[in-house]
């Protein structure tokens, strides 16, 4: 499913300086290697601050936090994500309102938004936190004008979407503040946890920089009651080298993408509609924007089977993810039931993310390819 060795092996003694240098300068939290890793990750993304934190969960509740929304307020976000994208609202103090997806990105639905915007629970809701879900950014037209006329702030869960744009804007730099998440499978990604808060405004840079660190402006005295968020100076060491290879990795990943398409369209297989009884439905690239394929997710009416059909030939596969944030346990507070988000749950029974990382190689593609072929015939 994803073998980081490959992209370690190339990088060993380049990482190995790095983190030499973090012991030589002995500045373990935060300190000079987190501080240009920040400004490298910033000029990369095109945004005025990027603040490294602790995990991609952090960064979520740094922004949220920084941004002001805490008990009394209500945030609006997806049910179809990683647990912390509804979990960081509710640590954060806030109240979470959920709308559903777009079936065709997995990523959620503008109209789904509008609805719930003009109904009941609308007046409450002062931010939306779209996901850009497997690397791919959510409708950020339709949301840029939602945000605009409706005067909310974007919060962009950008957890799976290093390098991703919209428009020509690299994710992170399309709302008010981001979260970007470097957990070791992610496209770039740390020796451990950690995250980044991205934001083009001053003052949220300046509020989450005093939330990160116990809420303090002076050492030792303390604003606000924040918490330790801060990145390590061992994670900001390898995360800068990594840096410098992201750009290319991210171009491999779209080749790997390709290929699959193309491998599957030589292999004849039948694309039959969103939803297929016999066939899959392979992902795509919304036009004029650039997915950073985080993850190659096809869609399966017997996607169990499937799954079972690929691990008996040694073929990785994974559900990301099957269960919908409205039924899980842990969320039974936000007051939904299955049949709440027909299109989230819909997905959650049907994606199989296929391996997808930028040293895959074409053979392992085809023995891919080959294999969903033979299940289906
Ligand atoms: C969409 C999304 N949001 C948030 C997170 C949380 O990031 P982390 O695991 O670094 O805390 C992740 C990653 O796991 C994610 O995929």
């Amino acid at each position: 499913m994803l073998d980081l060795k490959r992209q370690y092996q190339p990088l060993h003694q380049e990482l190995l300086a790095a983190v030499g240098h973090v012991l030589e300068t002995q500045q373990f939290i935060l300190g000079e290697q987190v501080a240009s890793f920040e400004q490298a990750a910033a000029r990369q993304l095109g945004v005025a601050h990027a603040l490294g934190c602790s995990s991609g969960t952090d960064a979520l509740w740094l922004a949220l936090a920084a941004a002001g929304f805490g008990p009394g307020s209500t945030v609006l976000t997806t049910p179809f994500s990683f647990f912390a994208s509804v979990s960081a609202i509710l640590r954060a103090g806030a109240t979470a309102v959920l709308a559903d997806i777009d079936p065709a990105t997995f990523n959620l639905s503008p109209a789904a938004v509008e609805a719930v915007l003009n109904g009941p629970q609308g007046e409450s809701v002062r931010a939306i936190l779209p996901v850009h879900l497997y690397g791919q950014c959510a409708d950020w037209t339709a949301f840029w004008h939602l945000g605009k006329t409706r005067g909310l702030t974007l919060i962009e869960d950008a957890a799976q979407a290093w390098g991703a744009e919209w428009g020509g804007v690299k994710a992170g730099g399309l709302g008010d503040i981001a979260a970007f998440s470097f957990y070791p499978t992610k496209n770039l990604s740390a020796a451990g946890d950690a995250g980044m808060v991205t934001t083009n405004s001053d003052e949220l840079a300046e509020r989450a920089r005093m939330l990160r660190q116990h809420g303090m402006r002076r050492r030792y005295y303390h604003d606000e009651i924040g918490w330790n968020a801060r990145m390590d100076g061992f994670q900001g060491a390898i995360l800068e080298v990594k840096l410098r290879y992201i750009d290319g990795w991210t171009r491999s990943r779209r080749n790997v993408a390709r290929r699959y398409h193309a491998l599957f369209h030589a292999a004849g297989l039948p694309e039959a509609g969103p939803y297929p009884v016999h066939g899959i439905v392979l992902p795509h690239e919304v036009a004029g924007t650039c997915h950073v394929w985080h993850q190659f997710v096809i869609r399966s009416a017997r996607r169990d089977q499937l799954r079972d059909f690929l691990a008996a030939r040694k073929i990785g596969s994974e559900i990301y993810y099957p269960v919908p944030l409205h039924m899980q346990d842990a969320l039974k507070c936000l007051g939904y039931a299955e049949g709440s988000f027909p299109e989230a749950e819909r997905a959650a029974r049907e994606v199989l993310a296929l391996p997808i990382f930028p040293e895959l190689r074409e053979d392992e593609q085809q023995t891919v390819v080959n294999a969903i072929t033979e299940f289906l015939s």
